[in-house]
């Protein structure tokens, strides 16, 4: 996605109550806000943002270089499809998660200015979780958590039990509009 949606801010306090150091994993970071916020604000030291899209690696770039922010490393990459051989003791991500039936009911305003990869996995909309949950635990170091943002009320009952079947710890966060939107979760 590249024009960052509010909710997404609600991410950043997240972790930041957690008040982490170390390194970070973003996974499709679009334009890049969430890495760049994640650095500028010194939650970590160092991170890695992966995008298939190198359209958005481009302009997360361009964030990077306005925001003058350092040891951030951008990848372009397929995460459903490749691997990544590196520990982190975050991961981070606001993956594509609407349902490929439910892209028609979208507001102008999001259809007309989001690349589709940005808003559906093509599938159920739960396909980025389910490679989470089961990559996880190899990517992070001791101690390390995933937050992640979902698709709000209807979706992250089905997203929280992706991770319940494997063996993870889940606490839900609500966004501004009092809406449960985002998962806390920490390997077992
Ligand atoms: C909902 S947007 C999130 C963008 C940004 N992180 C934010 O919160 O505003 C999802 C991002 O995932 C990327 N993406 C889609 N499929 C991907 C894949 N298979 N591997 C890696 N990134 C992917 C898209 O290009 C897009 O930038």
């Amino acid at each position: 996605m590249l024009i960052p949606r509010p909710e997404t801010e609600t991410i950043i306090e997240i972790i930041k109550q957690k008040s982490e150091s170390g390194n970070f994993l973003d996974i499709g970071t679009g334009s890049g806000c969430i890495a760049i916020s994640l650095l500028k604000e010194k939650i970590f030291s160092t991170g890695v943002a992966i995008d298939i899209s190198r359209e958005s690696l481009f302009i997360a770039n361009q964030n990077k270089l306005k925001f003058q922010i350092e040891n951030l490393e951008f990848k372009q990459l397929d995460f459903l499809n490749e691997n990544i051989n590196q520990t982190f003791n975050c991961i981070v991500s606001n993956p594509p998660y609407i349902p490929p039936e439910e892209m028609k009911s979208l507001k102008d305003g999001v259809i007309k200015f989001e690349p589709e990869i940005a808003l559906t996995d093509f599938s159920d909309g739960l396909s980025f979780y389910r490679k989470i949950a089961i990559d996880g635990k190899k990517l992070l170091n001791p101690n390390g958590f995933i937050i992640l943002e979902t698709g709000g009320e209807n979706q992250i009952i089905q997203v929280k039990q992706i991770f319940l079947d494997q063996n993870y710890i889940v606490i839900i966060h609500k966004d501004q509009n009092g809406e449960n939107r985002f998962l806390e979760i920490t390997p077992k």
